[in-house]
């Protein structure tokens, strides 16, 4: 395990690579010339994604060039024996940016024998900077955050998303969404899984689930809720698995209310 002196200057290099990533992103902002689909339908990749993943790398491969790195764009990278798994999200938000909906984030994680240790999400149009390390806690723009006190899942504000295979499975998340929209005070759908996590770290929202999820999505925010105060797992409240897609994140009042309502969702028929 990482010593809270590595651990910060891990933090250090995290904060570093976001802000870089985050300053070309803004660069990139209403001038976008090239926006592909990836294989799936409504998966996009900009020249904003790629212009923020490199300089990104560049922060690591100066400041950490023995680690193992995995990218959204370039996958995987770096010293494949390493234990130190940086995890890299250079735009988290691409269908909101190509868009100009102002909702996306650079998100730098460290993996340790797979288990997230440091995160750092930047969300440029806010001028947000949210930092985490383990043992550390969690700031947004320097102040100490944590997660919210809210006990009743009634009085809840959750959100979450929906994955690009959603047209190819059968798991789409829609009869939850629709669910929990019924049992709460509302489901959001921000379109920026990194920017869900740093909500719920922050108390603005109660919790979040999601699946169909990829290890840049969630690492650094991970840390985040955790360092926070709250509680992430899968859905049934097992460890959480980084490649298994499948995320619960809550303030932690709410975690068991939510786990036993995503593991036994009714027909439609049966609640309305
Ligand atoms: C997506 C966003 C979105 C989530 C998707 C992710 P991208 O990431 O985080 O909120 O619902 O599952 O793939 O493609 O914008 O980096
Ligand atoms: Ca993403
Ligand atoms: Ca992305």
């Amino acid at each position: 395990m990482l010593s809270p002196t590595q651990l910060q200057i891990y933090l250090d290099v995290a904060t570093e690579a976001v802000l870089a990533g985050g300053a070309v992103l803004q660069n990139y902002w209403g001038n976008l010339k090239d926006i592909q689909e990836k294989g799936r339908s409504g998966d996009l990749v900009t020249e904003a994604d790629k212009a923020s993943e490199q300089v990104v790398l560049e922060v690591l491969h100066r400041h950490v060039p023995d680690h193992r790195i995995l990218t959204e764009e370039s996958g995987a990278l770096g010293n494949l024996d390493s234990e130190l798994l940086w995890a890299i999200d250079p735009l988290d938000g691409t269908t909101n940016y190509a868009h100009q909906y102002p909702c996306y984030a650079v998100s730098v994680g460290l993996l340790v024998q797979g288990v997230p240790q440091v995160g750092a999400i930047f969300d440029p149009s806010h001028q947000e900077l949210f930092r985490a390390a383990r043992g550390l806690g969690a700031t947004c723009n320097r102040r100490p955050i944590r997660v919210s006190q809210t006990q009743d899942l009634s009085r809840s504000l959750l959100v979450t998303g929906f994955a690009y295979d959603r047209r190819d499975t059968p798991d789409t998340n829609y009869a939850e969404f629709c669910y929990l929209t019924h049992l709460t005070q509302g489901v959001r759908r921000s379109g920026s899984a990194a920017l869900d996590l740093a909500a719920v770290a922050c108390g603005r929202m109660d919790g979040y689930w999601e699946r169909g999820l990829s290890p840049w999505d969630i690492t650094a925010g991970i840390v985040l809720v955790e360092e926070a105060g709250g509680k992430v797992t899968a859905y049934d409240e097992s460890p959480v698995q980084i490649s298994s897609g499948r995320i619960l994140a809550t303030n932690g009042w709410l975690h068991s209310s939510l786990s036993d309502r995503l593991l036994q969702v009714p027909n439609l028929a049966e609640w309305q």
